[in-house]
C-alpha cells in the first residue's frame, strides 16, 4: 500500500496497483457516520475518480470491530422533518453516486455493518463480510427508518420477503445467513478479507475498463427498467465497445495468446 492521504480526518485513503482502499476510521464510534464522513466521503470520491488509473474501489472500517455501525445517532437525535428529510437525501444522493461511479466497488465488511453501513454496502457491487460481520437495519428500533436508500435497495438485492423481515423486525442477521440470502456474495475467514478482496480487485483490473463500467452501467440501468428496454441499453453498450481500442486489443490480444495491455479508450 501507499499514498496514504492524510488531508482527512475521518477516512484513510491508500493506493495500490489499480486499487483505491477507502476506509471510514472512527474506530472509538464504531466508524458511524456523521455529516464530516459524509462530506470527506464525496471528496475521497472526487479524487479516486478524477485519476483513470484507479479502477476499483474498496471500502472497508477502521479498527476491528464495525465496517460502519450507522448514522451517527448522536447527529440524528437533533433533526425535524425538514433537516431529517435533507439528511436523507444527503446521504441518499452520495451513495447513489458511488453506486453510479465507473469505478468497481467492493464492500469488504470487517464488523457490524448496521443502518447506514449497511446501506452503504447496499451501493457497492459486491460485498464481502469477514465470518464476524454482523449486519442489520435497526432503524425501525429507533422509531425512524433506512433513509439512506435501504428500503429501495434492500428488496431489490434480496427480495422483498427477506427485506420485510429485516427491515419490520430490525433483526440483525450473522455473515453465514447474509449469504444464504443473497445479502452478500461471500463471507471469509477475518484474516483473508481483505487479501479475497485484494483479488476479486486484481481479477476485475486485469479486464477492459470500459468493458467493466458498460457491464455496471448495463446491469443497473435494466435492473430499472422493462427487459426490452434493458435489452436495448445492452446493445447500446455492446456498439460503443465495439469502436473502442479496448476492443481491439483485447481480441487481438487472445489471438496472439498473449495477456491484454487495456489503455481504457
Ligand atoms: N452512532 C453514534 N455512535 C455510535 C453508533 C452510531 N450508529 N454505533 C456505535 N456508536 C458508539 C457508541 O455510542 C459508543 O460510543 P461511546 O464509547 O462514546 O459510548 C461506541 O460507538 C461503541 O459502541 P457500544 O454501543 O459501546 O458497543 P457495543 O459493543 O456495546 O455495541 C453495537 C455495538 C453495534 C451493537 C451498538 O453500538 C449499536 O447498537 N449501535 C447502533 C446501531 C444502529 O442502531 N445503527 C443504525 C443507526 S441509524
Amino acid at each position: 500500500m501507499r499514498g496514504v492521504d492524510m488531508k482527512y480526518k475521518t477516512l484513510i485513503l491508500c493506493y495500490q496497483d489499480h486499487l483505491a482502499v477507502l476506509s471510514v476510521n472512527r474506530p472509538d464510534k464504531l466508524n458511524a457516520l456523521n455529516n464530516q464522513v459524509l462530506d470527506e466521503m464525496n471528496q475521497a470520491l472526487d479524487e479516486i475518480e478524477a485519476n483513470p488509473q484507479w479502477r476499483v474501489l474498496l471500502i472497508s472500517g477502521g479498527g476491528d470491530r464495525a465496517f460502519v455501525a450507522g448514522a451517527d445517532i448522536g447527529e440524528l437525535r437533533d433533526l425535524n422533518a425538514r433537516s431529517g428529510k435533507k439528511a436523507a437525501e444527503k446521504g441518499q444522493k452520495l451513495f447513489r453516486r458511488l453506486e453510479k461511479s465507473h469505478l468497481f466497488t467492493i464492500a469488504a465488511i470487517n464488523g457490524y455493518a448496521l443502518g447506514g453501513g449497511l446501506e452503504l454496502a447496499l451501493a457497492c457491487d459486491v460485498r464481502v463480510a469477514a465470518d464476524h460481520a454482523v449486519l442489520g437495519l435497526p432503524e425501525v428500533g429507533l422509531g425512524i427508518i433506512p433513509g439512506y436508500g435501504g428500503t429501495q435497495r434492500l428488496p431489490r438485492r434480496i427480495g422483498r420477503g427477506h427485506a420485510m423481515m429485516m427491515l419490520a423486525t430490525g433483526t440483525k442477521i450473522q455473515a453465514a445467513q447474509a449469504v444464504q440470502i443473497g445479502l452478500v456474495n461471500l463471507a471469509v475467514p477475518r484474516d483473508q478479507l481483505m487479501q479475497v478482496c485484494q483479488s476479486i480487485a486484481t481479477e476485475v483490473s486485469k479486464n477492459g475498463p470500459l468493458a467493466v463500467a458498460a457491464a455496471k452501467r448495463a446491469l443497473d440501468q435494466g435492473l430499472s427498467t422493462s427487459l426490452d428496454e434493458g435489452l436495448a441499453i445492452e446493445a447500446r453498450e455492446f456498439g460503443k465497445l465495439c469502436s473502442s481500442a479496448d476492443r481491439t486489443e483485447g481480441m487481438t490480444a487472445f489471438l496472439e495468446k498473449r495477456a491484454p495491455e487495456f489503455t481504457g479508450r
